[in-house]
């Protein structure tokens, strides 16, 4: 198990090292994004009212861990919060920007949201924050393999993801990526040995656990690559748009996903207005024609998260078109 099926994670570190645009001593292979974040967003010393920044339609479970650390350590969580869809991503920069104090000690915030599907214009919030000495977490959980990008791009001290999502690896399958002159600096969020301390491998004390997972991620690169990224993106932005582009002509619906292609990519929201229930909506949609789509309530909106995939056929996407209308029609 460990000389030969363990040891096989060093080859998924030097291809998924490739594939995402680091160095393979940047990369950490981790159980999913919320290992990933976690480590990053635990392992960097804070102290009493220092600030971290992020959004209020970040991941739930980092807003979690960031206020578990403001009742456990006195840190101050800010968020900062966008309409939908923002009017620019100018707009967006500006809002970190602005939010940005000398207590600002970290920022967190999405490549791409899990809610609406916004991007953020990642390099720039990350090249504002380096100018102040902010290190910055990007939860890319679900950006990588999505569209394309390349981290060395990115300008960020930390990227999480998981591989389980677009990569379409095994459950239980994700990665840490971390600059090299941040891992020293960097507690892991299980405990490593102080010579362990430069090495990104540090990240991944986590015990016994499965090597097949994590093996069998080059399987999916593989898999990827022969579809390619930016084949993926373009199939992806046609049938989002094939079905917003339809619903958007009905009065009772509202397209919160940015219509601009350096803003969105494969993950689309439908609003409704006139108080049409999304949630009842939701429930219509599975439990009478086995649609799947997420209900997404927010303070500031609320609707469907409607998401279909690269194997989704035009005619799914139609049916699930008619649906909608059918049922406001009712
Ligand atoms: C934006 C975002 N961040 C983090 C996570 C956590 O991912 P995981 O459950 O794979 O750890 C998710 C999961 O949906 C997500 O959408």
């Amino acid at each position: 198990m460990v000389a030969v099926l363990e040891h096989q994670v060093e080859a998924v570190r030097r291809r998924l090292a490739q594939a995402a645009g680091c160095d393979s001593e940047e990369m950490a292979i981790t159980r999913n994004a919320s290992e990933a974040l976690e480590n990053a967003q635990y392992g960097i010393d804070l102290k009493p009212g220092d600030e971290v920044l992020t959004t209020d339609q970040d991941y739930p479970r980092m807003l979690t861990t960031f206020a578990q650390r403001e009742r456990r350590e006195g840190i101050v969580l800010k968020t900062i919060s966008f309409p939908v869809p923002p009017p620019s991503m100018d707009d967006l920069y500006r809002r970190f920007e602005q939010a940005v104090t000398p207590r600002t000690k970290l920022i967190l915030f999405c490549h791409i949201t899990n809610r609406t599907g916004q991007i953020f214009p990642v390099r720039r919030i990350c090249q504002m924050a380096r100018e102040r000495n902010i290190p910055t977490i990007i939860d890319g959980a679900h950006a990588f393999s999505h569209f394309p990008y390349q981290i060395s791009d990115l300008d960020c001290d930390y990227y999480g993801t998981s591989l389980h999502k677009w990569t379409y690896a095994p459950i239980g399958t994700g990665f840490l990526y971390v600059r090299k002159s941040r891992i020293a600096g960097t507690w892991s969020m299980m405990a490593s040995d102080k010579t362990q301390a430069g090495d990104i491998r540090k990240f991944e004390e986590i015990g016994t656990h499965p090597a097949a997972n994590h093996n069998a991620i080059s399987e999916a690169l593989v898999f990827n690559e022969n579809l390619g990224v930016d084949r993926k993106a373009a199939r992806l932005r046609y049938l989002r748009d094939r079905w917003a582009k339809r619903l958007a002509q009905n009065p009772k619906c509202r397209i919160l996903h940015s219509p601009d292609p350096a803003q969105s990519c494969g993950i689309g929201f439908l609003a409704f207005t006139g108080g049409i229930d999304g949630g009842k909506m939701r429930e219509a949609l599975w439990s009478k024609y086995n649609i799947v789509t997420t209900y997404m309530p927010h303070t500031e909106y609320s609707g469907l998260r409607v998401t279909p995939n690269i194997y989704s056929t035009l005619r799914e996407v139609d049916f699930f078109a008619s649906m909608v209308e059918k049922e406001l029609a009712l």
